[in-house]
């Protein structure tokens, strides 16, 4: 049993490359072998709890470099907690407790991009999910009085998906952004407004200032999750003006001059 026996997928999407990887309910000698020697001296570190799910996200990624041609050497973490990657390389890696996702692409106009999952919420929700209706609410603390106010004019059964998605949005845009201001970015500095085609309007308002950015989000569904991807790159920074940063990332990861 061999580390990309736990794949599931391999995509590619307008951000990057996209593995996803079962989170093993133990670990097996097999996984293990794809791993660097640092990298399993760390995972050694790691609580049992966490160690499946790093496991996984580490496989994951080491897959989506490999799709590139740029796994090299161990991927451990950087200062924040983000995937430490080859310098031409950004990436990012979300986990739950089923599924771990990669999202890598090549670093190019001071690229950055990030990735999270979160499970679907059932649909109206299904009176055997224990506790569905006991859940706390996050909407006021994910979301932005404006986003809270077209939340407001959604049916009730829609609702809860609606501020899981904005959450994992965010999430994945922290994970883009924070590597490039290093500092900790509340959910009231973006707004997001997702569209049934998987496009999102994205709106930056860094407290601090910092920028200006340019910044792309998306969403779609994928092994009963959503899979939210951004990407924020410095503004001016792009080799040709007027290209999105979706065209850069698909061009680069296929190979296109
Ligand atoms: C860091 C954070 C984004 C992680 O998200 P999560 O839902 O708890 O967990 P996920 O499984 O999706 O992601 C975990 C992975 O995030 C990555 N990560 C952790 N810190 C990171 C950072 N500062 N920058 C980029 N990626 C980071 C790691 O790869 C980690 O997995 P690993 O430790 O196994 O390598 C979240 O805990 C957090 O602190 N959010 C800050 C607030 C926020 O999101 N604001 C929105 C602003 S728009």
């Amino acid at each position: 049993m061999s580390a990309d026996d736990d794949i599931i997928f391999r995509v590619d999407l307008p951000h990057g490359r996209c593995v996803g990887v079962r989170v093993p309910t133990a670990i097996n000698p097999g996984s293990l072998l794809g791993l660097d020697h640092a990298e399993r001296d760390f995972l050694g570190t790691l609580s049992l709890a966490r160690r499946p799910t790093w496991l996984a996200g580490r496989i994951a990624m080491h897959a989506a470099l490999r799709d590139m041609e740029r796994d090299a050497g161990p991927i451990l973490a950087t200062r924040r907690g983000a995937p430490e990657l080859p310098d031409e390389v950004t990436g990012s890696i979300s986990h739950k407790q089923t599924l771990a996702v990669a999202l890598a692409s090549h670093r190019r106009a001071g690229l950055s991009v990030g990735v999270d999952i979160e499970p679907i919420p059932t649909l109206p929700p299904a009176p055997s999910d224990p506790g569905w209706d006991k859940r706390p609410d996050i909407s006021s603390r994910v979301m932005t009085p404006e986003e809270l106010a077209a939340l407001a004019i959604l049916p009730d059964g829609l609702r809860r998906r609606e501020v899981i998605l904005h959450f994992s949005l965010k999430e994945a845009l922290y994970k883009a952004i924070n590597p490039i201001i290093g500092r900790y970015v509340s959910f009231q500095e973006a707004s997001v407004l997702p569209r049934p085609d998987g496009s999102v309007a994205v709106t930056l308002t860094l407290a601090k200032g910092e920028g200006p950015f340019v910044a792309e989000a998306r969403w779609s569904e994928i092994d009963g999750h959503l899979l939210t991807t951004a990407a924020v790159r410095p503004q001016g920074e792009e080799r040709k003006r007027g290209e999105s940063m979706a065209k850069l990332a698909v061009e680069e990861t296929s190979g296109a001059p």
